[in-house]
């Protein structure tokens, strides 16, 4: 594969590298400690049009590039993992309409999302369906020419803050493959409230809340794509395309580790020497940029997949976000390492990203979840190694008396194959 970055997707990261210099680092302790959300920096974000890099030109968006996406979340993620979130979780949200939706929601949500005129969120976890996504208990029915809603949805990130949220409700409980469908749910509609606000260990400058709806109405014009019951395969393609950006978040919070760790090992001095100049400390700092570098290139290229529609998508876009998010969580673990105890202290900015990286491996899928993703394909894809079979030897045993009835099938196929 071929993998080239854009002009335009390197403008929009000198975008970034500038707004999170000057909007998100010197301002991401203050709104860690309130636990409040950073309008400054969407506000300066939306400005020079960065949450157009998602949503296609012909809705007003930058040519909707995933790569792109990711260039911008690692950017923002280097100075604050939390903001990264904060601003990825907008694409999170938009991609159901963007892969699913009809022309007419399109037309009529996309180009304000490009605009930063409304941000959104994705409502697909409960409190008793985060893993298995299929069993929601949330219920939509249909009611007249419209929907109504019922049900409460659990982990909503930037709920509150969100102007438009997809969300994901039973509509034909009798059906196994067709039993939920998305609904475009706005801000301030009857009935639809934000419930508990969490109160989390990391990413703390981004509302993570429960949400309510009770007995929203939502038109049916607002049921994705139109169709009841594709809820469940958009939901997918979602987050397909959206790994890569929580991947790039985690590849920006490594690399932001990194840097702090870098800088602080050239300063400290120890039996009269840096501690940058002790080979146990270099080992760290070598093992903390390789797994990033590797990281990195990883996620590039399951972006790079997104964007050519590539089938393999799932499966890249899993281990992009697998292998990245732990390599965050390493990272920051060996970078609060090297500040040795000032790491523990909160008044030095390391702490806050080994706090911020843990939920990198569980949201967007659990990585345990992303790697039955990942093996799942790879044993839909052995399936073209078929040609290896002759290199690997085949056993032969006879059955001495035993009836092919007590030796499973799968043994007297076996034998009978080595034997031929
Ligand atoms: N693209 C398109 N269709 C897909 C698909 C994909 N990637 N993956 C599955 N499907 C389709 C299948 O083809 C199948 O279709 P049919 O019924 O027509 O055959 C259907 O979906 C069901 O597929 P599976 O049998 O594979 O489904 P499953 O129940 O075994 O679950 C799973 C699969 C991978 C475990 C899935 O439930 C999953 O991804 N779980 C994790 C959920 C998750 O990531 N949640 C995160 C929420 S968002 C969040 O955390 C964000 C935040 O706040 C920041």
């Amino acid at each position: 594969m071929t993998l080239e970055i854009p002009e335009t997707a390197l403008q929009w990261q000198k975008k970034a590298r500038e707004i999170a210099d000057q909007y998100v680092r010197p301002l991401a302790q203050k709104y860690d400690r309130l636990q409040e959300y950073n309008h400054e920096a969407t506000k300066i974000v939306a400005q020079e049009g960065l949450l157009g890099v998602f949503v296609p030109d012909e809705y007003g968006g930058e040519n909707s590039s995933v790569l792109g996406l990711c260039l911008v979340v690692e950017e923002l993620a280097k100075a604050d993992s939390g903001y990264g979130v904060a601003f990825a979780v907008n694409a999170l949200g938009s991609f159901p309409l963007i892969v699913g939706g009809t022309e007419e929601q399109k037309k009529k949500y996309l180009p304000k999302i490009a605009r930063g005129e409304m941000l959104t969120a994705f409502c697909l976890s409960e409190k008793f369906a985060g893993s298995d996504a299929g069993g929601l208990r949330c219920r939509a029915e249909k009611d007249g020419d419209a929907w109504t809603i019922k049900g409460e949805k659990k982990w909503t990130t930037n709920g509150g803050v969100a102007d438009l949220y997809t969300v994901f409700a039973v509509t034909d409980p009798t059906s196994k493959s067709r039993r939920i469908s998305a609904f475009l749910v706005e801000k301030g509609w009857d009935g639809f409230t934000i419930g508990k606000t969490e109160d989390k260990m990391g990413i703390r400058c981004v509302p993570v809340v429960e949400t309510h709806f009770d007995g929203v109405k939502v038109p049916e014009e607002n049921l994705l794509g139109g169709k009841p019951g594709l809820g469940f395969k958009h939901s997918m393609m979602t987050l397909d395309l959206a790994r890569p950006g929580v991947a790039a978040q985690a590849v920006g919070a490594a690399q932001g580790a990194l840097d702090l760790a870098l800088v602080y090992a050239n300063r400290r001095r120890q039996f009269g020497a840096t501690i940058a100049s002790f080979q146990m400390v270099q080992q760290l700092l070598a093992d903390m940029a390789m797994q990033t570098e590797a990281a990195r290139w990883l996620v590039y290229a399951s972006a790079a997949a997104a964007d050519r529609g590539e089938s393999n998508l799932t499966k890249r876009a899993a281990m992009a976000k697998c292998f990245a998010t732990d390599t965050a969580v390493k990272v920051a673990t060996d970078a609060v390492q090297v500040f040795g105890g000032y790491g523990f202290m909160e008044d030095y900015p390391i702490a806050k990203y080994y706090r911020d990286a843990k939920i990198l491996q569980i949201y967007e899928g659990t990585n345990q979840i992303q790697r039955l993703v990942i093996a799942r394909n790879l044993i839909k894809e052995a399936g073209q190694l078929a040609h290896l079979e002759a290199f690997i030897p085949g056993e032969w045993q006879e059955l001495y008396g035993a009836s092919d009835m007590e030796v499973p099938a799968d043994a007297v196929k076996e034998s009978e194959q080595a034997r031929a």
